[in-house]
């Protein structure tokens, strides 16, 4: 095996060793997947400015998110079917941010349960939440994530109903895999994947199945989700899901300005300018472009957290400097977790820092905290002497 040095290093292992119809659920976006691939590529058009001559020493990319002492400003994101990119797949990756010193936040549709992940971990961990139609099943699972002591709950707002990704219809998606003879060809090319399933209970969405009494076959994802999320949702929901809550809110899925203010009427703690990773509204813009006018807006009375398409420190920086007090991985730490299980996401996490505090002392910068818009060239006010 040739020597992990980058993100991309470990997104080729992982397309070698899951199944195609995990990987490529991991891998999409909806639609034309412009969002998708823009969410990554305008990090690209941003620029960093060099600074030399400065004393570089002592560099520290520690922070506080939402009041929690953090190793460096980023969680790893709420990500669906985890444990289907690799065995107990949530319960490996809580386990590497709880020894890296950053937060975990588990998906409603994962397939660990809030409580096979309290079990496996001592620090405490973040719960997403979708809202579903069955009032009290979401009760109960509120009760749950303060049951297993949860840090924060992360209330996702933008996916009431499913952006189409086209490989996963033409994949079949579901968890676990349908008996196809297609996607036992394809699983008989994975033995490891193989060998690790079949030593875990956990290959189901442990979060639902045995707590809905409705439901005893979830199907594929998008009928349950078509079936099952509650199309209705709206912020006066935030009251009464914040209130049963009583904890720390953090809102999931802002991406305008407008609906930023509503965030900060709601109460929550901190809301994360987010499009699903350009899983949802194709078309979108970049959760980058949108981040600087939504912290100018509210970024004054609200923290300002952010996802979509962070695969590198540099990214990350970018991301600090216009404004975000917390990142999140989604993409890049299950291509860690496919590829290597949790070693393989602690390396996502010793790559990411690596470049941070490197990139940072290239920039000048010994304490994250000091990041800001000076470090940054923006498109817009470069002067592009090739045009
Ligand atoms: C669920 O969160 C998804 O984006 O598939």
């Amino acid at each position: 095996m040739r020597p992990i040095a980058c993100i991309e290093d470990l997104r080729i292992l992982a397309e070698r060793r899951v199944p195609r119809m995990f990987y490529d659920y991991a891998d999409s976006g909806s639609w034309t997947e412009q969002t998708y691939r823009e969410n990554e590529s305008d990090f690209a058009r941003i620029r960093l400015r060099q600074k030399v001559a400065v004393n570089m020493e002592g560099r520290t990319t520690e922070a506080t998110i939402i009041g929690r002492k953090v190793a460096m400003p980023v969680a790893i994101a709420p990500t669906g079917l985890t444990g289907m990119q690799h065995a107990d797949g949530e319960i490996l990756a809580a386990r590497a941010a709880e020894k890296f010193g950053i937060p975990f936040t588990l998906s409603t549709m994962s397939i660990c349960s809030i409580e096979d992940v309290a079990e496996a971990t001592n620090t405490p961990f973040w719960f997403q939440l979708y809202v579903m139609r069955d009032r009290e099943f979401i009760y109960r699972l509120i009760d749950r994530a303060k049951a297993a002591e949860c840090e924060a709950l992360v209330l996702t707002l933008d996916l009431q109903v499913l952006g189409q990704r086209h490989k996963d219809v033409r994949n079949g998606l579901s968890a676990p895999p349908k008996l196809t003879v297609r996607n036992m060809l394809n699983m008989a090319t994975k033995p490891r994947w193989c060998m690790g399933m079949l030593g875990t209970k956990r290959r189901e969405f442990r979060n639902i199945v045995g707590h809905v009494s409705n439901v005893d076959d979830m199907g594929t994802l998008a009928e349950w989700t078509h079936s099952q999320f509650d199309p209705r949702l709206s912020w006066d929901d935030v009251k009464w899901i914040k209130d049963r809550w009583g904890g720390k809110l953090i809102i999931k899925g802002i991406n305008d300005p407008d609906d930023a203010e509503k965030a900060v009427e709601s109460g929550a703690d901190a809301i994360i300018v987010s499009n699903h990773g350009g899983r949802q509204l194709d078309g979108a813009l970049s959760s980058i472009a949108m981040l600087p006018e939504i912290v100018e807006r509210v970024g004054d009375r609200i923290e300002v957290h952010f996802d979509g398409g962070i695969r590198s420190g540099q990214d990350v920086l970018k991301a600090v400097a216009l404004g975000a007090k917390g990142t999140y991985i989604g993409r890049a730490f299950l291509y860690g977790l496919g590829a290597m299980g949790e070693e393989g996401v602690t390396k996502v996490l010793e790559i990411i820092h690596k470049e941070l505090e490197t990139t940072m002392a290239l920039c000048g910068r010994t304490n994250i905290a000091d990041i800001d818009r000076s470090n940054l060239i923006l498109p817009n006010e470069r002067t592009d002497i090739f045009a």
